[in-house]
């Protein structure tokens, strides 16, 4: 198959004078080296993880666009107190998009490259907002038989998240765990994979539509952050669980720190659990998502068994080893269209992801609406 010789990229750019700028770039088509896959990137998912990167913390209800078609341009402000974290970006045009599929058009000499040529795979590894990209082989699931790139797009950052947590879980030593922002897409992948695996899991969510959304798909504890009764009802659903680890995806405000309560008002109620020091099982809360940006706040009360830290999945990946990965990756290929299924109430083109309302709707990452970006479409 003959190749274009250059192809289109979306980049990120925060200037050090406070704007975000987003556009897209054309580039030359790369040629794979020995373990190396050229991807023509046929669908590729918005997640909160890109949006961060992508939007650069920039007020997406100030961004304007200018231009159209492929010199359309997204500008929007960034507050001058968040510029100082964003330093090491200054400047820098940077490719966007963790992961996506599509159809493998050119491969390196090496054995396993070579035998994905003309297959379609999940890829991850960056740059996927793009009309074609270079991935490392390694970083490619062929999808079986049947399944499309629109049903793979997904196939890496929420699916692998979910299972990667119940790893955490067993590797800890914990038994049941907590979930928050629990009708996220990833949050319903980690019911089906609860409910198939026979894990307790308390889903803590913040609307009455989160709480049916997560009934009608047969969870059994379903809290709400919004009802009076929020702490009671926590207490007792960690209580019957004896969930100690909890994955928080606000990862701001007073939420870590009431799940860290709940945890240690629920062993307050099995006699022995306690010490002088407060209940003697560790109990840990991962902030793993930023939903919420304001500061996390700790107010402290649960003994001196608890910790709160950052989770992310290639670190865990990483310490959890190859033959994790490559179990987990198994399942996901098998389970495509059931436990990792997701749905998308839009397709973009590239284009269409650089117009200012747009920007505003897929920023907003509500509950059931995630975007999906079709390269391939015209621009
Ligand atoms: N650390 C890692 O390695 C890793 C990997 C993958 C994903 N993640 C994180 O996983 C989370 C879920 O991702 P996703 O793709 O499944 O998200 P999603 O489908 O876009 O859903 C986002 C959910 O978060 C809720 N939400 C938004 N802001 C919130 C807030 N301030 N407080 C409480 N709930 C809020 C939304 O509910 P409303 O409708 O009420 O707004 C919605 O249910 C994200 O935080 C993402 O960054 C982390």
């Amino acid at each position: 198959m003959s190749l274009p010789a250059n192809y289109l990229q979306m980049r990120s750019t925060v200037s050090s004078e406070g704007q975000l700028r987003m556009e897209l770039v054309e580039k030359q088509m790369p040629t794979p080296t020995e373990n190396q896959v050229v991807v023509r990137i046929e669908a590729t998912p918005i997640n909160p993880s890109d949006l961060a990167v992508m939007l650069g913390l920039s007020d997406s209800s100030q961004a304007t666009t200018s231009g159209d078609g492929s010199k359309a341009v997204l500008s929007a402000p960034i507050a001058p107190q968040i510029m100082p974290a964003l330093k090491a970006r200054y400047d820098q045009a940077l490719p966007i998009g963790n992961e996506g599929a599509g159809v493998v058009v050119a491969a390196g000499s090496g054995e396993y490259a070579q035998s994905l040529l003309g297959k379609t795979v999940a890829a991850m590894g960056g740059g996927m907002y793009a009309q074609y990209q270079v991935v490392d082989a390694m970083n490619c699931l062929p999808l079986l038989e049947g399944n499309t790139a629109k049903e793979g797009a997904s196939s890496f950052v929420n699916p692998l998240t979910a299972l990667c947590m119940i790893e955490t879980m067993r590797m800890d030593g914990h038994t049941a765990l907590v979930h928050t922002a629990a009708a996220s897409n990833l949050g319903q992948m980690l019911n089906r994979i609860c409910q198939a695996d026979g894990v307790d899991l308390v889903n803590v969510v913040r609307k009455d539509e989160q709480e049916k959304v997560l009934r009608d798909m047969g969870a059994k504890y379903v809290v709400n952050s919004s009802k009076e009764t929020f702490m009671k009802d926590l207490i007792n659903a960690i209580h019957e669980t004896g969930a100690t680890l909890a994955f928080d995806a606000t990862g701001g405000g007073h939420l870590a720190s009431n799940i860290l309560s709940a945890m240690e008002a629920a062993a307050a109620r099995t006699p022995g659990a306690y010490s002088i020091y407060g209940s003697v099982k560790h109990k840990q809360v991962y902030l793993y998502g930023g939903l919420d940006t304001a500061p996390t706040t700790l107010s402290r009360g649960y003994g001196m068994a608890w910790g709160v830290g950052g989770w992310l999945l290639p670190n865990f990946l990483a310490k959890a080893g190859m033959e994790v990965a490559v179990r987990l990756r198994t399942r996901v290929a098998k389970e495509l269209t059931t436990t990792f299924a997701s749905n998308y109430t839009e397709e973009l083109s590239l284009t269409d992801m650089l117009d200012a309302d747009t920007v505003r709707r897929y920023d907003a990452k509500k509950t059931g609406e995630k975007f999906l970006v079709c390269p391939q479409m015209p621009i």
